[in-house]
């Protein structure tokens, strides 16, 4: 099996920590503090949490060490990772599979991250009044109206580009390495906050009581789809990612400690939104948009409320772009290594994609709101077609090559380091993604469909 890239070296984590960091980076984002709440919101709260929680620990990490595989043993894209595997079968069409939807998720990703910006500027220039209970709703529906939504939008790809065209991750990672735990230390902050508001009870009865008549295939299809989406899988970002890990990286301690922190993560901000949404009388259905309306009346409450809403947005932001980061060079290292792109070349590429694909999630808050195809503006569109579909398809083709294709002891050496066996069971976790796994979300799949 040819393992390297040929041309130049490839790029690689300079550390353990700084592998362990960008993995974190990647997951923890706006999946956990902006998704997780509003699917939890719209699914039933304690139920979904638990189907959530399930999917985590049977399907996500399993899954994860099987992208972790990939991504290391053959140091390619997600396109070249399969070809390199399988050179005679046509697994690599998967590749394509996660090319396009990591296009779909960027352009409603970016939207998101977008408002974060959008929402930083305008509490530090006084825009946005925090100091008193106003009305969420009207404040989001006034900064996303028309065009506005537009421009955050195209400013944050071009941070997002720009950073990765100029080659700055490192900086990106070092940055991250600082606000990352800084993010931590603040929800943590709004945490303890929440335990003062009179709905904290009703909130947290929401979030961790299930009513287990809630759990239906719909529900448990959206649960796998937020645990992949957080734990970035499914594309073959973690390939991608993996691919950059030298031997001593331990690839199933990064896969249980990123899994923690981002479900920790998740968690935490449940803790912070569900308590507000019911001290303040409002509906945790409210969708895409619940986090950034309910945020507000949380900053409200606290003595200063304009620094701690601009300094929570911008930690966002941040947690947004180390997402986008990893989520872009999904397409950067497929159009480098098998178009023979040169890096500049290939993020001009993904960029322009991405620019349309990002207007036109943020068009559809606006100008283009009434489109819908399903009963869904083209935002929830490519959300759910990405989310729902995408992922779950990644991860079982995922789930079944490595099941099937690769050998046992093969996936058994990756645990391997430093010539020594680490952490996790590697057969259980083999057996898993042979028998467990594919059945399990193609059963959560068609059930949700309504086809079993
Ligand atoms: N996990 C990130 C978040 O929670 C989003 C993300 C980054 C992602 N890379 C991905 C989702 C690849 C799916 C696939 O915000």
């Amino acid at each position: 099996m040819a393992v390297e890239n040929g041309r130049k070296p490839r790029a690689m984590f300079a550390t353990r920590f700084g592998a362990l960091a960008a993995i974190v980076g990647s997951s923890v984002g706006l999946g956990n503090i902006w998704r997780f709440p509003y699917e939890a919101g719209m699914h039933g709260g304690g139920a979904f949490l638990l189907c959530y929680l399930a999917c985590v620990l049977l399907l996500g990490i399993p899954v994860l060490c099987a992208e972790f595989f990939m991504g290391r043993t053959t140091r390619s894209n997600v396109f070249g990772a399969y070809l390199k595997l399988s050179p005679h079968g046509r697994w690599y069409l998967s590749g394509y599979v996660g090319i396009i939807a990591s296009f779909l998720i960027i352009s409603f990703y970016s939207v998101v991250a977008g408002w974060t910006v959008e929402y930083s500027f305008c509490s530090l220039t006084g825009q946005l009044d925090f100091s008193t209970t106003a009305n969420g709703h009207a404040q989001f529906r006034l900064l996303t109206s028309g065009w506005r939504s537009v421009w955050w939008t195209i400013l944050f790809l071009i941070i997002n580009f720009g950073v990765l065209s100029a080659g700055v991750t490192k900086g990106i990672e070092r940055m991250a390495n600082i606000m990352m735990p800084l993010l931590f230390v603040l929800l943590i902050a709004f945490c303890i906050n929440s335990c003062r508001m009179s709905g904290f009870k009703e909130g947290m009865s929401f979030l961790f009581r299930p009513d287990f008549t809630q759990i239906t295939p719909s529900v448990i299809l959206s649960a796998l789809g937020q645990a992949f989406f957080s734990l970035s899988l499914g594309l073959g970002c973690m390939i991608t990612y993996a691919s950059y890990f030298k031997k001593d990286t331990h690839p199933g301690r990064i896969a249980t400690t990123s899994a923690l922190l981002d479900t920790v993560v998740a968690l935490l901000a449940g803790v912070i939104i569900f308590p507000a949404v019911f001290s303040f009388d409002l509906s945790p259905e409210a969708g895409p948009t619940l986090v950034f309306e309910v945020l507000p009346y949380v900053f409200s409450q606290l003595p200063g409320g304009i620094i701690w809403a601009t300094l929570f947005f911008m930690l966002l932001f941040i947690a947004s772009i180390t997402s986008t980061v990893s989520m872009s060079e999904i397409s950067i290292s497929y159009f480098c290594d098998e178009k023979s792109m040169t890096r500049r070349r290939s993020t001009m590429v993904s960029a322009v994609i991405a620019l349309v694909g990002g207007t036109l999630c943020a068009l559809s808050f606006g100008p283009m709101s009434h489109l819908t195809i399903g009963g869904m503006n083209l935002f929830e569109l490519f959300d759910f077609l990405a989310s729902n579909i995408c992922l779950p398809v990644g991860g079982f083709i995922c789930a079944v090559f490595v099941g099937w294709k690769v050998d046992k002891v093969l996936f058994r050496n990756m645990f391997v380091v430093d010539s020594r066996y680490s952490f996790p069971p590697s057969g259980l976790l083999h057996l898993s993604l042979r028998y467990f796994c594919p059945a399990a979300i193609v059963l959560i799949f068609f059930n949700s469909l309504g086809l079993l």
